[in-house]
């Protein structure tokens, strides 16, 4: 708890439980109704209720064919803009108005790794919150252990005069509990019926439930759809005694919410039966009563592959038939991988200790304490995407091209961000392969163990993954395939690296820039006047310095032929500048400014070239050193040792 103290954490649980009194709201059904004529929405079913939900969060229209975004998921889950799309617009949309497709199961489907727990899980605390406030109340008969809408005491009959009234629709009946204390308790009087509003809370089992396939020896299809209760059975003498039964299955708690269903399709047809009964029925089928009535939006998920086998097995045509598949696949953008990269860093339960070599230094590692050097999650993204993408079949564009395209560069070579959509609609299932973000987050962790260092490069990284390579597969032609990514990403890297640290030079070379053009302007001013020029040391008058000129001119393809009518040309510019009272500067002429910057970098390569790989510098080198190092730790986010580091690095590229 990040500089929390005690005492304010306190506070806000206090402040937690006071919003929840405030919150409480206790009456008679009668009263309930009144509520409803008032805000009929918090009558929704399930599904309206999730879709309300993620849109009341916001929408962004992003324009130019690009995917809608919802704010709701905008924190936590990047580069998914499709996906979620589809999920918002083709589910929860039509599911919301009771259109059919309501009646199936969501299922997302996906590799390893590629977010759908975390968007199921956004969905399910999502509800949770939004139970608390006023555009997501919801109501449930008091005491009813499926917290079940208090509009099922309205009969039958009387539906119709109530939606004609009232606007709202009412779907589903008394559960066996509720219909028997109606008799018993409440005398057939409806109106007096308690009614409460719920929050909705997994760890409360309110309106959100989880499950997961076991082992199918010891799991029941109980677990769905609650038991009957021994003890009380010895009391009431009969199973079918709504008192002598648990409703406490994961469906009968889901109810109002969302039930997920994590990796379905291992689950054993008993179960899936239950699941396709509740989603296309709204109905459980708890032995000895009648259908029970739920309302629940299903939401399920596998990996590809099961997906494959049950989707191609003819047997299970009737279950597929309610299935509704949204896929989802890994995200395709640098960028946006980069921040998957910084919030799992940010977390602190990322270190899967097992994945780190148990050398036993992982207990100490907290990932968002060590200096991550600049570029280092970029390098590890461009891996992960390359992993992910499928080569063009348009002649000539590379794979990097691509990945460059994707994550939204302008022009990369003769390819451009209008390519994009067409390279998209070459593969409809791109993303669904390839490296998830938890192995590279289990590789960078490690690159920290295995370097002993407090700080994790672009190079550790790299070096990391050709390791975690061998491990990754061992199908030679897959691990040579993805060795040669991690040499793309090197390449890159490289040429990033060169510039940084010519960035870092160039910079105190500022002045240097000025000085040489000022230079050059002289030599040319003599030059076009037939003058001598003062030698800058011996004050003595020497010949234009032909070779300084032209050094600079041939930056920018100005021949020798050419050179007296360009050196005219920046005199007469230099001379209108004068009777307009300027000055001439380096940005005063772009060609120049280009020559002046090239020249600069040439020389710079030598002095950057010996600069950082001596090893032993001298008294001078070592000043410049240092004032590079300053520099990349205030303005480029290094620390002097990561930046050190790379100096070294750049100076071994540059004498290659
Ligand atoms: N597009 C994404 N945006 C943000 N975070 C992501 C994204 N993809 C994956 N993650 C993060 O990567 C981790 C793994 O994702 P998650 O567990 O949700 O995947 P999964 O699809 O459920 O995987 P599995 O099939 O292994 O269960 C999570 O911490 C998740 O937040
Ligand atoms: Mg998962």
């Amino acid at each position: 708890m990040g500089g929390i103290n005690t005492l304010d954490f306190l506070k806000q649980v206090e402040e937690q439980r006071s919003q929840e009194r405030a919150l409480h709201w206790e009456g008679t059904f009668a009263d309930y109704v009144d509520l409803v004529a008032k805000q009929p929405h918090i009558a929704d079913l399930a599904h309206a209720r999730v879709y309300n939900m993620v849109v009341s969060a916001g929408i962004k229209e992003e324009g130019d064919g690009q995917p809608r975004k919802y704010r709701f998921f905008e924190e936590d889950l990047y580069g998914m803009e499709r996906t979620l799309q589809q999920l918002v617009e083709e589910y929860l949309n039509p599911a919301a108005r009771r259109l059919d497709i309501r009646k199936r199961i969501l299922m997302l489907v996906g590799p390893v790794g590629g977010g759908k727990s975390t968007l199921v899980t956004l969905l399910k605390r999502g509800l949770e919150k939004y139970s608390k406030t006023d555009e997501g109340a919801t109501y449930a008969i008091k005491g009813c252990p499926m917290h079940e809408e208090p509009l099922h005491l309205i009969p039958e009959e009387m539906r119709a005069d109530f939606k004609r009234t009232f606007g709202v629709y009412i779907e589903g009946d008394l559960c066996p509990v509720c219909r028997y204390r109606l008799e018993h308790e409440w005398g057939n009087n409806i109106n007096t019926v308690p009614v409460h509003r719920i929050f909705l809370s997994e760890r409360a089992r309110v309106g959100v439930g989880t499950f997961k396939p076991a082992d199918p020896k010891s799991q029941d299809v109980a677990e769905l759809t609650g038991s009957v209760n021994i003890q009380a059975l010895t009391e009431y003498g009969q199973e079918s005694d709504p008192r002598a039964y648990n409703f406490d299955g994961e469906l009968n708690i889901a109810n109002r919410g969302i039930m997920e269903f994590i990796e379905m399709l291992k689950a054993e047809k008993r179960f899936l039966y239950e699941l396709n009964t509740v989603a296309g029925e709204q109905t459980i089928k708890a032995s000895r009563f009648a259908l029970i009535y739920c309302d629940v939006a299903v939401i399920a998920h596998t990996n590809e592959y099961e997906y494959n086998s049950y989707f191609s097995n003819k047997e299970n045509e009737a279950m597929i038939d309610r299935i509704f598949v949204v896929k989802v696949p890994y995200n395709l953008r640098v960028s946006e991988e980069v921040r998957i990269y910084e919030k799992l860093i940010g977390q602190s339960d990322v270190q899967d200790h097992r994945a780190m070599g148990g050398n036993g230094n992982g207990a100490d590692l907290d990932l968002s304490q060590i200096h991550i050097a600049p570029h280092t999650l970029r390098v590890a993204s461009m891996f992960a995407i390359l992993t992910r993408l499928k080569p063009s079949k348009k002649a000539g564009l590379s794979l990097t091209t691509k990945m460059k395209l994707y994550d939204g560069e302008k022009q990369v070579g003769d390819w451009d961000q209008r390519h994009v959509r067409e390279l998209h609609d070459e593969y409809l299932d791109e993303g669904m392969n390839g490296v998830s973000p938890r192995f590279i987050i289990n590789r960078i962790s490690s690159a920290l163990v295995k370097g002993g260092k407090n700080y994790v490069t672009p190079i550790d990284v790299l070096r990391s993954l050709r390791d975690g390579i061998t491990e990754y597969t061992n199908n030679e032609e897959e691990r040579r395939k993805l060795l040669g990514f991690i040499d793309e990403v090197r390449k890159e890297f490289d040429e990033t690296a060169k510039k940084e640290v010519q960035r870092a030079f160039v910079y105190s070379y500022e002045e240097s820039a000025k000085t040489l053009l000022d230079n050059y302007i002289d030599n040319v001013e003599a030059y076009c006047n037939r003058e001598k020029v003062k030698h800058p040391i011996t004050g003595e008058d020497v010949d234009p310095d032909e070779r300084l000129m032209r050094s600079i001119e041939e930056q920018i393809g100005v021949t020798e032929n050419a050179k007296r009518e360009f050196r005219e040309g920046v005199m007469r510019s230099v001379a209108s500048l004068m009777r307009r009272g300027q000055s001439f500067n380096v940005a005063s002429d772009e060609r120049l400014k280009e020559a002046i910057e090239k020249k600069l970098f040439a020389d710079l390569k030598d002095i950057v070239k010996i600069t950082t790989s001596t090893k032993t510098p001298d008294a001078e080198q070592l000043k410049k050193i240092n004032e590079v190092v300053d520099r990349m730790c205030r303005e480029q986010g290094y620390t002097p040792e990561s930046a050190n580091e790379l100096l070294r690095y750049v100076g071994t590229l540059l004498n290659r």
